[in-house]
């Protein structure tokens, strides 16, 4: 019996539901860890198996497979799913959705969080994405993260620098689990957090296809520009590939509906970008993951 077999692990287990576009296929492996000494079991048997893994945050940033992904699909929660406020930090295990953050943060009055009320993913997604809106990303607020590897079976404690944390970027790779992180806060009223709550939720909803089955921005910004801007500016909005379509409401976010394969969404990827380099000699470059064979 392999490691991961011995484990009990769940075995084909549905990807679609746990990510926010509702699609793709099965992981051969499933595992929810729920503290340090199961992750480092996993760990162990995944790299004994010698299998791929992909550490699944909020399923927020990803596109899976039609023929799901044919290894261990690794997910946090238990103690990495809790929230502690020390006198000098926040410190907040991977599994956290990032607006729980926030707001736990505001009705503490630690503010410089609330940007994370705008992005539907979790803490340790956003240390390796360095995931951002309006005007702040995580390597602002960012004092270090535990990030577990897996291939190595070591700790390390991290800070942005080492990190390399730049623009929806970071170091951390694919084998590397993102298990707690530190942020610092500026000391505040509740009330002026909650009016910067309500200020970011109110701007998503005017600019972005809330209640869509959607990942949020499809590209990275080009540097000095936005990908919506530049799709948008030839006319690609509402522009379908089967089930799947660029948003009428802004041309960086695709959308899939119902009956969507990932094999749509993946033509749409790639109709859209080769569109806007023949257009503009713009290569836009993916935001979102795709995860398995595509
Ligand atoms: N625009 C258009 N047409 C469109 C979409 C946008 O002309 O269809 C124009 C807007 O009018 C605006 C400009 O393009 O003048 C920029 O658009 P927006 O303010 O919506 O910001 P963005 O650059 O598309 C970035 C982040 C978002 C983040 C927002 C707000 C990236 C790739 N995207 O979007 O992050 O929420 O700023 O801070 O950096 C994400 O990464 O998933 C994400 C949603």
């Amino acid at each position: 019996m392999s490691g991961l077999d011995s484990l009990g692990l769940q075995k084909d287990v549905s990807l679609a539901g746990l990510t926010t576009y509702k699609l793709g296929g099965p992981a051969a492996w499933f595992a929810d860890v729920s503290d340090k000494a199961e992750l480092e079991s996993v760990g162990e048997a995944a790299v004994a198996d010698r299998v791929p893994v992909f550490v699944l945050g909020r399923g927020s940033n990803v596109v899976v497979s039609d023929r799901g992904f044919p290894g261990l699909v690794l997910r946090l929660s238990g103690e990495f799913a809790h929230i502690e406020h020390t006198p000098e930090s926040i410190v907040a295990g991977g599994a956290v959705p990032l607006p729980v953050l926030a707001r736990s943060a505001v009705s503490e009055g630690r503010l410089g969080l609330e940007f994370f009320v705008g992005i539907p993913g979790s803490v340790g997604g956003a240390v390796r994405q360095n995931a951002g809106c309006h005007g702040s990303e995580t390597k602002d607020v960012l004092v270090s993260a535990d990030v577990f590897d897996l291939d190595s079976a070591s700790w390390s404690v991290s800070d942005p620098t080492d990190l390399e944390m730049a623009y929806r970027h970071s170091s951390v790779r694919p084998r590397q689990v993102v298990a707690m992180a530190r942020f610092r806060f500026t000391p505040g009223s509740p009330e002026e957090g909650e009016a910067k709550l309500r200020e970011i939720t109110r701007w998503r909803r005017d600019n972005q296809p809330g209640g869509t089955f959607n990942a949020g921005s499809v590209f990275k910004n080009p540097p000095g520009d936005s990908a919506g801007r530049i799709i948008d500016s030839i006319g690609l909005k509402g522009f379908a590939v089967g089930e799947t379509r660029v948003s009428p409401r802004h041309a960086n976010f695709f959308e899939s509906g119902p009956g969507a394969t990932a094999a749509d969404l993946h033509r749409l990827v790639v109709e859209v970008r080769q569109r806007v380099a023949e257009a503009t000699g713009v290569m836009l470059e993916p935001e979102i993951l795709f995860i398995g064979e595509f």
